[in-house]
């Protein structure tokens, strides 16, 4: 099928990329001519595993191609997905001024039936406001059929989640386009849901709000395992195993964070409260994820007292592993409340350190993992990188000027380091 993407962040491009090697002609559209001209030349402007090879492969094969021009990509395809950026406000509630924009730009670029199918991550009713601003600024008068289909990927699994995602979501609002969103979706053997727009816009917000309760439940639980000497893990392991629960997302840490789960809990708290609904749920979610940083750093304050002038190594910057966003990284966050103490800091990220350049300044980047504890006080791990589990241990320990580790993500056997003579300090053990 001809399939136009608008925006090509983290969704967009890899939806693109993925349409594509399914077989779909994808025209991906950017209003950054700049970033456009990037692809176009094969650069890839974020890291995501697998994205590369399959966009070169795609674009060879002239099957995925990239404009800045809206037009074109109205142009060119009878299907036409928005992704493009859904920031909050101060309020916490959602700027939608890229989605209104952009369905604008459609409606005045249709001269043909076009199905607009939303994949950002919206308030419910979105498609909606959608509908009736193609509707009043398509002077044709064309018919069209507005989509919800929002998106689940995880960054850094982007291309994996893509290529296998658990469920479809399609809200509609009449059965026109349902046949057209199924043969899209048909090559990806997924189940698919076909609802109504609202409630698909709800599923959205619904899942990204539980699968943050589920990591503020298991923080909570960890508070409750240091105090009573058990291990959050074991306690994670024997909950994930109940078929109810599941194992995935209880892992304890020092907070999430990421461009999505801060944003969409604090959205789905106003649109609640907008219909009237006090979600308190959610409120002790968030509360929760501020009190874990907060004890996070108490813990390093307890061990080495003053901060003023201490060098500390931090592992970890991106808001975890195998993405290079650092976009509400806790990881970030820990290095300035760090800073703010007095704290010097040495910091390493496997892919994460050009971009952290731009939002944490004063520190040394460290470009070995292993050379980051030289002449440090104290080892931090912020980040759950899989290489850091390959951290030389025996090196870091000499480096030191003590052996003390806090683990924020519980990388290794607590045990195990106290018998090396280690002072670890973990999440919930
Ligand atoms: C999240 C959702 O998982 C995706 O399904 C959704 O599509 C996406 O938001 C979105 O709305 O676009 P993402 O933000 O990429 O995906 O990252 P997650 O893997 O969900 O991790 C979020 C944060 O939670 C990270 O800081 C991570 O380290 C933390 N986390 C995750 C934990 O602390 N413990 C866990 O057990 C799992």
């Amino acid at each position: 099928m001809k399939l136009t993407i608008i925006g090509t962040g983290y969704v967009g491009l890899v939806t693109g990329a993925c349409f594509a090697e399914v077989g779909h002609q994808v025209v991906c559209v950017d209003n950054d001519a700049a970033k456009v001209k990037v692809l176009q030349a094969g650069g890839i402007p974020i890291y995501e595993p697998g994205l590369e090879e399959l966009v070169k492969k795609n674009v060879a094969a002239g099957r995925l191609s990239f404009t800045s021009s809206t037009a074109e990509g109205v142009a060119k395809s009878d299907v036409i997905f928005i992704a493009v950026p859904t920031p909050p406000q101060p309020d916490g509630s959602v700027d939608m001024s890229f989605i209104e924009k952009v369905a604008r730009e459609i409606a005045s670029a249709m001269t043909a039936y076009k199905i607009v199918v939303d994949k950002s991550t919206v308030p419910v009713k979105t498609g909606d406001q959608v509908a009736e601003t193609i509707k009043r600024y398509n002077k044709a008068k064309v018919e069209f059929d507005v989509v919800s289909n929002p998106e689940f990927l995880r960054e850094g699994f982007a291309v994996e989640d893509l290529m296998k995602p658990d469920r479809v979501v399609i809200g509609v609002r009449s059965q026109r386009p349902v046949a057209a969103m199924k043969e899209i979706y048909e090559p990806f053997n997924a189940p698919i849901i076909v609802t109504d727009i609202n409630s698909a816009e709800l599923i959205k917000h619904a899942s990204n709000s539980f699968l943050a309760l589920k990591i503020s439940y298991i923080n909570a639980v960890s508070v409750l395992c240091e105090a009573a000497g058990a291990n959050v893990q074991e306690v994670a392991a024997g909950m994930g195993m109940d078929a109810r629960i599941g194992r995935r997302f209880l892992n304890a840490s020092l907070g999430f964070g990421g461009s999505c789960f801060p944003k969409d809990l604090s959205a789905f708290v106003k649109i609640a409260e907008q219909v009237g609904y006090d979600f308190r749920l959610l409120k002790e979610v968030q509360s929760i994820n501020v009190e874990q940083m907060n004890r996070f750093v108490k813990k390093i304050t307890e061990i080495l007292w003053v901060l003023k002038d201490k060098n500390i190594g931090v592992l970890g910057l991106a808001f975890k592993q195998n993405t290079d966003d650092v976009r509400q990284s806790p990881a970030i966050e820990l290095c300035q409340r760090l800073q703010k103490e007095g704290a010097r800091l040495r910091v390493h990220d496997p892919k994460a350190m050009e971009k952290a350049r731009t939002v944490l300044s004063g520190v040394t980047y460290v470009d070995d993992m292993n050379a980051v504890a030289d002449g440090c006080d104290a080892l931090v791990i912020a980040t759950e990188w899989d290489e850091f589990k390959q951290l030389d241990l025996e090196r870091a320990r000499r480096a030191l000027s003590h052996p003390i580790m806090f683990d924020g993500r519980n990388l290794f056997d607590a045990a195990e380091m106290e018998k090396a003579g280690w002072i670890y300090k973990s999440i919930g053990r």
